[in-house]
């Protein structure tokens, strides 16, 4: 890699951007600038360690680190099943616990049981897809939301909702439960698929590292 050349990471806004800084620290790496919560600005750089990191929207991670405006990401599995983009997924980094879940209302089940025509409202209208289709072989049709799913099954907009569950308190605020467990989901670490070779140097130690770190802390 060339000297003065930033190594360069995109993270998703929010909860995951603070707890990939929390452990990024853990092994010396720190960009003071972004502990500023209050701050509006999206890149932040640490000229000493010559890093660059940027917030963009979750989905929009893959997207960056596709083409290579970012070496590396940090984003959930959802957003990378979801996205389908070409890039190295390196490391699973243990938070963002959840599952990818069908729920619904009680009166749903049979439906899922029988293979019926059902409605399926969901932000993640690729995983939902690849569930029903190539998984369980069923014919569905599939609306895609923005959020607040669990809206869908309410108003009869749909049958079930393809969404993340965490603790579960929102479906069971809204009388909704789990039907189907699709997949665990956690936050990944991704890599340019050229950056993993050009820059292999900063890279692989920077792996190695957050590996043994990850280790220590199960
Ligand atoms: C997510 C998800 C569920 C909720 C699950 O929504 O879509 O609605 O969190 O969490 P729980 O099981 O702990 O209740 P988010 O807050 O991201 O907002 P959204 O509905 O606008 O997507």
């Amino acid at each position: 890699m060339k000297e003065n050349q930033y190594l360069t990471f995109a993270l998703g806004k929010g909860r995951l951007a603070g707890k990939t800084m929390e452990l990024l620290e853990k092994i010396g790496i720190t960009c003071e600038e972004m502990k500023d919560k209050s701050s509006r600005k999206l890149v932040f750089v640490n000229e000493e360690l010559k890093l660059k990191f940027f917030l963009s929207k979750g989905p929009d991670v893959p997207t960056y680190v596709e083409y290579g405006a970012a070496d590396i990401g940090v984003v959930g599995k959802d957003t990378l099943l979801e996205e389908g983009r070409q890039v190295y997924e390196v490391l699973d980094l243990g938070f963002g616990r959840c599952r990818m879940c069908v729920c619904g209302p009680e009166r749903s089940r049979e439906l899922l049981k029988h293979h019926e025509m059902i409605r399926v409202c969901s932000k993640y209208p690729n995983i939902a897809k690849e569930y029903f289709y190539n998984k369980k072989h069923q014919t569905v049709d599939i609306i895609k939301l923005n959020g607040s799913v669990e809206l869908g099954p309410i108003v009869e907009l749909g049958d079930v909702i393809v969404d993340i569950v965490e603790t579960g308190s929102t479906l069971k605020e809204n009388g909704l439960m789990v039907l189907e467990e699709i997949c665990p989901l956690s936050a990944r670490m991704i890599v340019n698929q050229v950056s993993m070779q050009m820059n292999a140097d900063r890279i692989k130690p920077l792996i190695a590292k957050l590996k043994e770190e990850l280790e220590k802390e199960k």
